[in-house]
């Protein structure tokens, strides 16, 4: 147990260990269900409630996910008669389940004994109890009884025919990640041990001899607490890995005594992939047998499924194309929203289908029955307060008839020829304070770039910046400031070798370190983008410069002087007057485009269209406006969703069997407003 609480080394992680697929064995075909937390209610309850399972045709539940003061009452003392009795019901209705290890919500007694492990935010408060997901992350007390809990869970349930998947924890990060309590520090501290070995590397690293922070012990080193100015943003930077490090690590924690009981049941913990920074996933990932994933609408946003496609293309390249789950999202209205928008008729099929669409092989909900009492009474479920003469419980009964319907589509996988470039350490240190304008915004402009490529129809994945690159045609890569040398390299490589990269303002900014390389910038693409930044040039707010194209521009502009690039198009006015706004560059044998303004629309559509072509990326047809087009397959068989968003039917090319209608399309595929088709076509037939 000592190592395990102690391993705090940097950024190392093994490497993955995967179920083969299909993934989840049990139950067959794809997982529908969600969150169930049974123990709000009397068991009677649990029985109807089974039966209701049952007939929506859900097959896998999610249980005990914040039980552990009903499963441990007093430390040490165990209570598991309720669980058993839980498991075998669903066990005996066909029901698989997914066991959570509870420990996003210690006990009272647990913070009675050990206040100590509360977490202490950066304005130096420590928070209270009586919530969830509010344990320090390194705080040994912590990790200790939630290796405790978890093993007395995996040796009881090990041999339980119910058991088929393992949910550790809840969310990690969420809502607190980074604390600055004393294990926090100390931990901290043999963290940056490991990673840079001595001080000197460190005070280099970090830049120490700006404003005198010079180290020279160990113990001098405190975490990046609130202070009179900006602190330091290399050790603001960081602390971050060292939290995603430290969250990973309890995960780690748990899954290893998971392991020694249930050797060949996949264990996983659910993702927020685009939505909570606080974990680097890419290292996740390699961690977990399965991704999974949440994923909540933002409520008052009308480009949601756009969003929502992001974020599940996200998640399947977490997961490396392979199948995965998403964990939770609602079916109706969240309650933590400012204005929580329920969804309209057909959504909730809407979102669930575009999920599957995107390669997830389960479809999960937050939660089966809504609470009558909590923080959450108000959020929407599968089985609302109202009961099964609602409209949400017939288009849960709707889903699951679906989804038996698409159940040869579990496993296929999809294929895209360009990626985004998403590497969470840039957006962190991105967002700290003194940036050179307060409308730089990474996530902004990743949505920007996914836009045009999803309205195009053009299947996008999202990849770490130091991955092999050699698969796609093209590389885009908005807003991405911070690239190390690793990165920096690669990059080079794969324009070199013929690759296609688009950039946009702010990227190769900094290093790792989140300092400017030496020379002009941007200087980690500097060559590949065949120019230099001499000056930035951001502009006033509502401020719009004209290019020469005819885009407009707004945010930001900059002083380029190309070297072997060349002006696709030039500044007309505005502080960059002139200048160069757009231009292209020939890198070994491969192309590098540079954007330097914020462009939006039809502007940016055209310039990513552009490259596109250039790639030598053959595209569909456009799709109408509000249809998402979106492919998965095998070597034989193909599904194509075509899922129409919009208020007016749509038409689309296609010809195969509909698996949702039965109907057979020929030619054309008519997608009535708001509703799916899925055409299904097998080679050669
Ligand atoms: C998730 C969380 C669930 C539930 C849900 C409500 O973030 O994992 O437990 O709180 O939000 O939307």
């Amino acid at each position: 147990m000592t190592d395990v609480l102690h391993r705090t080394g940097p950024r190392t992680v093994a490497e993955p260990r995967r179920i083969p697929a299909p993934w989840v064995q049990r139950p067959a075909g794809l997982c529908y269900g969600g969150d169930y937390n049974p123990e709000q209610w009397p068991r009677e309850v649990w029985v109807e409630d089974i039966a209701l399972m049952r007939e929506a045709g859900i097959n896998l539940v999610s249980i005990g996910i914040f039980s552990w003061v009903l499963l441990e009452p007093r430390e040490g003392e165990y209570d598991f008669e309720w669980l058993d009795h839980l498991m075998e019901l669903l066990h005996d209705a066909g029901i698989s389940v997914d066991l959570g290890t509870p420990t996003a919500a210690p006990p009272a007694w647990f913070w009675k004994k050990y206040p100590q492990a509360l977490p202490v935010t950066r304005e130096g408060v420590t928070l209270g109890a009586g919530s969830r997901g509010m344990a320090s992350p390194s705080s040994p007390e912590y990790r200790r009884a939630a290796a405790n809990i978890t093993e007395q869970l995996a040796r009881r349930y090990a041999a339980h025919p119910a058991l088929v998947l393992w949910h550790v924890h809840n969310e990690y990060g969420a809502p607190v990640s980074e604390s600055y309590d004393d294990s926090s520090v100390a931990a901290f501290r043999t963290w940056l041990q490991a990673r840079y070995g001595t001080l000197e590397e460190l005070n280099n690293a970090w830049g120490t001899l700006f404003w005198g922070q010079k180290y020279g012990e160990w113990d001098e080193i405190d975490a990046p607490r609130l202070s009179a100015s900006v602190s330091n943003q290399a050790q603001r930077l960081d602390f971050r890995r060292f939290t995603s490090d430290a969250l990973l690590q309890c995960y780690i924690n748990e899954r290893d005594v998971i392991r020694r009981y249930t050797p060949t049941i996949p264990v996983t913990t659910n993702f927020m992939a685009t939505n909570c920074l606080s974990a680097d996933y890419w290292a996740w990932s390699k961690e977990v047998d399965i991704v999974a994933n949440d994923h909540y609408l933002v409520a008052e946003r009308t480009d949601n499924h756009i969003l929502l496609s992001m974020d599940a293309d996200l998640t399947r390249s977490l997961a490396g194309n392979r199948p995965w789950m998403l964990m939770e999202h609602s079916t109706g209205a969240v309650n933590w929203q400012g204005r929580n928008i329920a969804k309209r008729p057909g959504e909730l099929a809407r979102n669930s289908l575009s999920h599957l669409a995107r390669g997830a092989d389960a479809v999960m909900f937050f939660q089966f029955r809504a609470s009558r009492f909590g923080a959450e009474k108000f959020h929407s479920a599968m089985l609302p307060h109202a009961g099964t003469g609602t409209r949400i419980w017939r288009e849960v009964l709707d889903l699951g008839d679906d989804l038996k319907k698409l159940a040869a589509a579990k496993g296929s996988t999809v294929t895209s020829r360009v990626a985004i470039l998403w590497d969470v350490e840039s957006f962190w240190a991105q967002d700290l304070e003194w940036r050179p304008s307060s409308d730089l915004n990474h996530r902004e402009r990743i949505e920007a770039y996914y836009t045009a490529l999803w309205q195009a129809g053009i299947s996008t994945d999202f990849a770490h910046p130091e991955a092999d690159l050699t698969g796609y045609d093209l590389i885009l890569a908005p807003a991405l400031y911070l690239v190390g040398d690793k990165a920096a390299a690669n990059l080079k490589e794969y324009v070199h070798g013929g690759g296609n990269l688009l950039v946009s303002y702010f990227s190769g900014i900094v290093d790792a370190n989140d300092t400017v390389p030496a020379g002009a910038l941007p200087g980690a693409l500097r060559d590949v983008l065949g120019l230099e930044i001499h000056e930035f040039l951001p502009l006033r707010e509502n401020e719009t410069v004209t290019l020469s194209n005819g885009a407009a521009g707004t945010a930001w502009s900059e002083e380029i002087h190309p070297g072997t690039a060349t002006v696709l198009s030039l500044y007309l006015d505005g502080p960059a007057a002139s200048g160069p706004a757009i231009t292209r560059n020939t890198f070994g044998t491969g192309t590098a485009w540079y954007v330097s303004t914020k462009i939006d629309g039809a502007d940016l559509t055209a310039v990513v269209l552009a490259a596109v072509e250039t790639a030598g990326i053959k595209t569909a047809l456009r799709p109408p406006a509000g249809l998402e087009v979106a492919t998965r397959g095998t070597g034989e068989d193909t599904f194509t969703f075509l899922i129409n968003h919009a208020e007016t039917d749509a038409e689309y090319p296609a010809t195969g069997r509909d698996l949702l209608s039965g109907e057979t399309v020929t030619g054309t595929a008519v997608v009535p407003a708001g509703t799916v088709c899925v055409i299904h076509t097998v080679k050669g037939k």
